[in-house]
């Protein structure tokens, strides 16, 4: 296994030389684990990556919004792509300097746009007119100028799951390129709006270099017709959207790099990336423990006791997430379905696997679960999302204890009494 920060040592899951099963004896399953050497030679990867053009590198921070995890991002240098007032809030409490932040998504409230200009966030990506007649009427009753860019949709098709495929018109992102030309146009005008530049967002899971080619291409031309029409254009930020492999956990992260370079090289234009997946994805795993082995004529079945509430994506998405014994104690082999305990057929991490035959009690991993992970977590069957830790110089360090089904019924109760 070729995993940075994970490694199977004598037979046995490590993280940074840590044996799994000896940080589930101090913080109990379903549980993350992250490791944080991962995390940062990611980062470094993504940044040498792209170091022949000024590349501002903007985490995405739905893909993982777990504190201890985008501060070491920001540690090493990253701002933050935003979606909500709440990532905003986490963004500050993870002390990215708010010059570093941009705002994205379709749907900004009134009070999420004041809270973003109240900041003095890096810029407000627009994407329709309607918000942009939101920013401007709050702009003006502020008298601030805020910096605004625009989204455009190139209308393409992108090969990958339709659920995370945005680059088209059939799908409610961004605006198409004639509209955001007529806009830009407008907001020129205006005194209260600053002009950044536009932005663009294609999807996730994306492994074609040529669909970010196409779409830089649309974007770049939209760009240099702006600047040809008088506009000032400084900025273009291209979005996430790097694949992860997770047969084989590979990111290429050098073919996106090279494809930026082609298109926008000598360009003049400074540039912002927003990846998500490609940063987090690898630095994460998810520890379950077996309850049952249970066999009927049809299939054997592995039930351990982290479900679709802590890791929605195989059931969602029809994610394939590698999946192995944290310590393989048989020689006997078999094919199982491996799935949680939640009442619903969609309750599964992974079907029709060759693995070692697990004994009750006996730990399974679920790799590749750092993005889009825990963030999706819910309290589905009132089951308490599972806790979070990070290896960090050969420490274990909890980042994140999930409210207590108890806690819960606190809180609601009190409402009741009120
Ligand atoms: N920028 C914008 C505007 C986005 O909407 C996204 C992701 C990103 C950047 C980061 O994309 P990434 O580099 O992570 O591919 N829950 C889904 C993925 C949803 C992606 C949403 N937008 C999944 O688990 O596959």
């Amino acid at each position: 296994m070729n995993l940075n920060g994970f490694q199977f040592n004598k037979g046995e899951l490590c993280c940074e030389d840590i044996a799994i099963s000896s940080i589930v004896n101090k913080h109990k399953t379903p549980l993350y684990v992250y490791s944080s050497k991962n995390l940062i030679s990611s980062y470094k990867k993504l940044k040498d990556a792209v170091s022949n053009l000024n590349i501002e590198i903007l985490y995405a921070l739905k893909s993982n919004s777990t504190i201890g995890i985008v501060t070491l991002l920001g540690e090493q240098g990253a701002g933050a792509d935003i979606v909500s007032g709440g990532e905003l809030k986490i963004a500050k409490a993870s002390k990215i300097p708010t010059s570093k932040i941009v705002f994205s998504g379709v749907g900004k409230t009134e009070e999420e746009i004041r809270q973003a200009i109240d900041s003095k966030i890096k810029q407000i990506n627009v994407e329709s007119e309607s918000e942009l007649e939101k920013i401007i009427s709050i702009a003006n009753s502020l008298n601030t100028k805020v910096p605004v860019s625009l989204r455009i949709n190139p209308d393409i098709e992108v090969n990958t799951h339709k659920k995370i495929a945005t680059g088209s018109n059939l799908t409610k992102f961004g605006l198409p390129t004639d509209q955001a030309i007529s806009l830009y146009q407008r907001i020129k005008l205006e005194k209260n709006i600053k002009p950044m530049g536009l932005a663009i967002h294609i999807g996730s899971q994306i492994f074609n270099n040529l669909e970010f080619k196409s779409a830089y291409e649309s974007l770049l031309k939209v760009a240099n017709n702006l600047r040809e029409q008088g506009c000032d254009v400084p900025n273009l930020d291209l979005g996430g959207g790097v694949g992860v492999n997770y047969d084989n956990f590979e990111v290429d992260f050098t073919g996106f790099g090279r494809t930026i370079y082609e298109v926008f090289n000598k360009q003049g234009y400074s540039l912002s990336i927003e990846p998500g997946r490609s940063l987090v994805a690898n630095s994460g795993i998810l520890i379950a423990k077996t309850i049952y082995l249970k066999r009927n004529n049809k299939k054997n079945f592995i039930i351990i006791d982290a479900a679709m509430n802590d890791f929605i994506r195989p059931t969602l998405y029809e994610a394939n997430h590698k999946i192995a014994l944290v310590k393989n104690s048989t020689n006997t082999e078999e094919i199982f379905d491996i799935v949680g305990p939640i009442c619903e057929t969609g309750d599964y991490f992974s079907k029709d696997i060759l693995l070692p035959t697990p004994k009750e009690d006996d730990l399974i991993v679920i790799f590749s679960a750092g993005a889009y992970g825990s963030v999706m977590s819910s309290n589905y069957n009132s089951r308490p999302p599972a806790n979070e830790v990070m290896i960090n110089n050969q420490k274990i360090q909890l980042l994140k204890k999930s409210q207590s089904i108890d806690d819960k019924i606190k809180s609601e109760a009190s409402l009741l009494i009120c």
